[in-house]
């Protein structure tokens, strides 16, 4: 099955390293493989006809005063179709709740944008050995009250929050076991027959081709090497 790629772009980009980007993303052969770009705000429209793209993030809100923030509404009028939520960053520095990651989902969802959503553990959470209990009661909140056919639409990216930036990632024993324990879980507890689930945090061409031998990853959420237009090259044409 043909891997998903999508970089999540942060704030690293100007729009002349963009139009660089989008020239890559142009000319680069995407059979087989699903490429989708997540920059900021101003630059979703750049990617235009070229890759599907994702916002970084959403409102809570519908409509009306609420400066800096952009609707669910506003992204499906603007023909975006993916949009990450639950970010670690934002999970810590704007102190996003799974409450508020729940109306987010729904969200989206009422506006037919596919929701790629962040859950993973931080440094001593693994190393008390609470992953497991971590990412099930991050499901349990983001996901709140959605139907099988809701959950089934979801995007669910495990990203460890000490492997983000970091240049450390679990082993690919450790990756595939929290694979298989958050399909496992998803698909039992939500009564869904499949669900994806991607890879994120040091992603990088230097680590790709190993990681690509894990088959129960559906694909890969990355930071730091998606704002590198070789790596990020590199890590699309490793998908075959
Ligand atoms: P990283 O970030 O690839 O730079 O570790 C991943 C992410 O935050 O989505």
């Amino acid at each position: 099955m043909s891997k998903i790629v999508i970089g999540n772009q942060k704030m690293y980009m100007n729009k002349e390293d963009v139009e660089a980007f989008s020239d890559m993303l142009k000319n680069i052969d995407k059979t087989n493989k699903e490429v989708i770009v997540c920059p900021t705000f101003p630059f979703l429209e750049y990617y235009n006809g070229i890759v599907p793209v994702g916002a970084q993030d959403v409102s809570i809100n519908d409509n009306g005063a609420y400066t800096s923030q952009v609707s669910a509404s506003q992204l499906k009028s603007l023909n975006v179709p993916y949009c990450i939520i639950g970010h670690s960053e934002r999970r810590e520095y704007n102190h996003e709740t799974d409450e508020e990651i729940n109306i987010k989902v729904k969200k989206l969802l009422e506006n037919d944008i596919t929701p790629i959503l962040c859950i993973g553990e931080k440094l001593e959470e693994r190393q008390n050995k609470l992953t497991e209990t971590v990412i099930k009661n991050e499901l349990i909140g983001d996901l709140k009250d959605l139907s099988p056919a809701s959950v089934e639409k979801i995007i669910i990216a495990y990203e460890p929050i000490w492997a983000i930036g970091t240049g450390l990632t679990p082993t690919l024993e450790e990756i595939d076991e929290s694979m298989k324990f958050i399909k496992e879980y998803v698909t039992t507890t939500y009564n869904v027959s499949k669900v994806t689930v991607l890879y994120g945090g040091s992603v990088s061409d230097k680590n790709i081709d190993e990681l690509n031998t894990v088959e129960s990853i559906d694909g890969y959420l990355i930071g730091g090497a998606s704002a590198k237009k070789d790596a990020f090259a590199y890590i699309i044409n490793s998908q075959k």
